[in-house]
Order: C-alpha cells, then structure tokens, then sequence
C-alpha cells in the first residue's frame, strides 16, 4: 500500500504523515528532506543553487544526511525550492523515491509530486493545505519555540515566494494529483487533521 501526502510548505502534511504511518503501521519519507540535503550540500560546496550544473554533485549525499538538524532551517527550505527546479536534481532523486515507495508493505511519502511522479499510482492521496497566513503563523511559534525571533512579515513573504516557486516550475511542479483528495488544516487542530486524513484515506483503499 502506497499513501502520497502532498502540499505546500507549513500545510501540515509531514504532521500528517507521520500519523498516518503510525495509524496503518508504515514507514514514511519526507522527501523534502532529499531536497533540503541537497540545498546545503550545494551550499557548503560554494555553488550557485540556481545553476543546475552547480548542483549535481551534491544529489551524491548518504542517508546519513537526511539527520542533520540543519536540514529543518527556513533558509534550508529556499535553498531547497531554488535546487528543486533542476531536472538532474529531481532524476537523481527518483530512485531513492521509489525504491522506499515500492519496499515490502507499503509506505507513506509526504512533498509535492508524490501523487503526481513518484508514485501517481499510489492507493490514497491526499493535497493537505492550508491559508498562508495560518502556515506563516505555525511557522512563527515552531521558531519562537526553538528560541528564535520570528519576523511574520518575512515569514510570509518566504511562504509566497517558496508557493509560486513550487507550482510554477517547469519539471513537477505543485499541483493536486488526479484522483487526491483536498484536505485544509487552517481550522483543524492536529487531531482533527489526522482524523480526517484517515477518514480519507480509508474512503479511498
Ligand atoms: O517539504 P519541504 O518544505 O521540506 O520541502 C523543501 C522544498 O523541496 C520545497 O519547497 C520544494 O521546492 C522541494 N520539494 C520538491 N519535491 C518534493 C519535496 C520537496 O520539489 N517531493
């Protein structure tokens, strides 16, 4: 059984993935993290995240990477969106992808072309969403809760720019799977989340 969780930034989706693997007893991919790994690789290599030829080396990270704390910063997360445009970015990690999609007794994997290149075949899918303003304020206390000092005015424009980035690309770009169902968080607490994505979920196996 294959369940694709995607969305955009803050929705709520990794939140709801990781329940949902507890709930049907599956492990789950952030594959966002695939995509943060190689922004700071592409960093820390002193390239340019916006020329593909910059980035290729850094898609040769191993999985050892996906638990560096660093990886979960928002500049992390640009760096990410700005990478992810590439077409060799994105082939390079389809493998890896698919190989934890197609592992014995299913899998959930949570990003943003799950359900429509990943896995457009999966058995459930879900589009978790939510407003902007809503996803800048978790944003905001997820930062005041680390000790940081959050500015919601960048925090917002972040989200847009990382939205428009996202849906707008050329390769994988944004968008609700055929056949997903539209979730919105903005007014659910995390458990009413979770129970409607389960609720959707089993609608749809
Ligand atoms: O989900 P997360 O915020 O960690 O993703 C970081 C960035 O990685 C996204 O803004 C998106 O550009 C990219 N990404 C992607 N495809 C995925 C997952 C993430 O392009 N499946």
């Amino acid at each position: 059984m294959i369940i694709a969780v995607d969305g955009p930034a803050a929705s709520g989706k990794g939140t709801i993935a990781k329940a949902l693997g507890r709930h049907y007893a599956l492990p789950v991919l952030d594959t966002g993290l695939l995509y943060r790994a190689v922004g700071l690789a592409v960093l820390k290599a002193g390239g340019d995240p916006d020329i593909e030829s910059d980035t290729l080396a850094a898609c040769a990270f191993d999985d050892e990477t996906l638990n560096d704390p660093a990886l979960r910063s928002e500049a992390v997360g640009s760096l990410a969106s700005r990478v992810s445009v590439h077409q060799a970015v994105r082939d390079a990690l389809v493998k890896r992808q698919r190989d934890f999609a197609t592992q014995p007794g299913g899998a959930i994997l949570d990003g943003r072309d799950i359900g429509t290149v990943i896995a457009p075949d999966a058995h459930a899918k879900l589009f978790v969403t939510a407003s902007v303003h809503v996803r800048a304020q978790r944003r905001y206390q997820d930062a005041l809760s680390h000790g940081g000092h959050p500015d919601m005015d960048s925090l917002i424009a972040d989200i847009q720019a990382r939205d428009t980035r996202d849906m707008s690309r050329d390769h994988a770009p944004l968008k609700v799977a055929d056949g997903a169902d539209l979730l919105d968080t903005s007014d659910l607490s995390i458990d009413a989340a979770v129970r409607q994505a389960i609720a959707l979920v089993d609608a749809q196996l």
